[in-house]
């Protein structure tokens, strides 16, 4: 996964360094991104996420993944070229999870945040569950490690209706259209890592996300989502100490 490439393009190299404020003093960067960075905040990422902090050799370690996503999402069908990039990525899942590092907690560490491109690692405690919701542009999800359980939901005129399943093992990747609506859960007693990639800036768009009892849909909101990653972590600790 390691690339001993030092001659990042500058687009990559402007994209990657957006990402690293989240987590990395600048100071800290290896000298081959420290030029020409802006900083970004964490609130500006802010849709209620738990955002966990990239370290440098992390980002190292995912450089030339993240370049390859980036040269595919400029092919003629970007999310197919980038589906090829994750399914090679994750057909090593170990590699994968050594480079990105062991979950901990549920949490999304940011790798990449374009207008055009968004790359995170999402983690979910044993047996987390995120109600249904949609993102607005296409997303390629391979799995590392666990199992994500997807429920795929079509909109119908007596409401949401589930429509399909993917259950995604390690190594696994699945395609959702820009109009998907998707509900996620971890059904493992054990973290399940995996890289989402979407084409657009995930953490600037408002979206729906539908209340997991009654379907009602409303506007994605930072608070209720904010709140299941803060209730994962904090059961997850429960067992911990059980
Ligand atoms: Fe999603």
């Amino acid at each position: 996964m390691a690339s001993s490439k030092n001659n990042v393009s500058d687009i990559s190299r402007r994209e990657m360094i957006k990402t690293l404020g989240l987590g990395l003093g600048f100071t800290a960067l290896p000298s081959f991104m420290a030029s020409g960075m802006t900083e970004i905040s964490i609130d500006a990422l802010d849709h209620g996420e738990r955002i966990i902090p990239v370290e440098e050799k992390d980002l190292i370690e995912m450089q030339k993944f993240i370049e390859d996503c980036i040269a595919a999402n400029k092919e003629s069908d970007p999310q197919k070229a980038v589906k090829e990039v994750l399914a090679k990525g994750v057909s090593n899942p170990l590699a994968m999870l050594k480079a990105i590092g062991n979950p901990t907690e549920a949490g999304l560490k940011v790798f990449l945040r374009s207008k055009e491109l968004t790359i995170f690692a999402a983690s979910w405690t044993p047996q987390m569950n995120l109600m249904p919701h949609n993102h607005l542009m296409w997303a390629n999800i391979g799995i590392y490690t666990g199992r994500e359980d997807n429920i795929i939901w079509n909109r119908t005129e007596n409401g949401l209706e589930a429509n399909d399943v993917r259950c995604l093992f390690a190594g696994d990747v699945a395609t959702l259209a820009t109009n998907a609506i998707h509900s996620v859960t971890n059904p493992l007693q054990k973290f399940t890592g995996g890289l989402h990639i979407y084409g657009g800036d995930f953490f600037a768009t408002e979206r729906s996300q539908w209340d997991p009892e009654t379907l009602d849909e409303e506007p994605s909101d930072g608070e209720v989502i904010r709140n299941i990653f803060k209730k994962a972590n904090e059961q997850m600790l429960r067992m911990k100490n059980d």
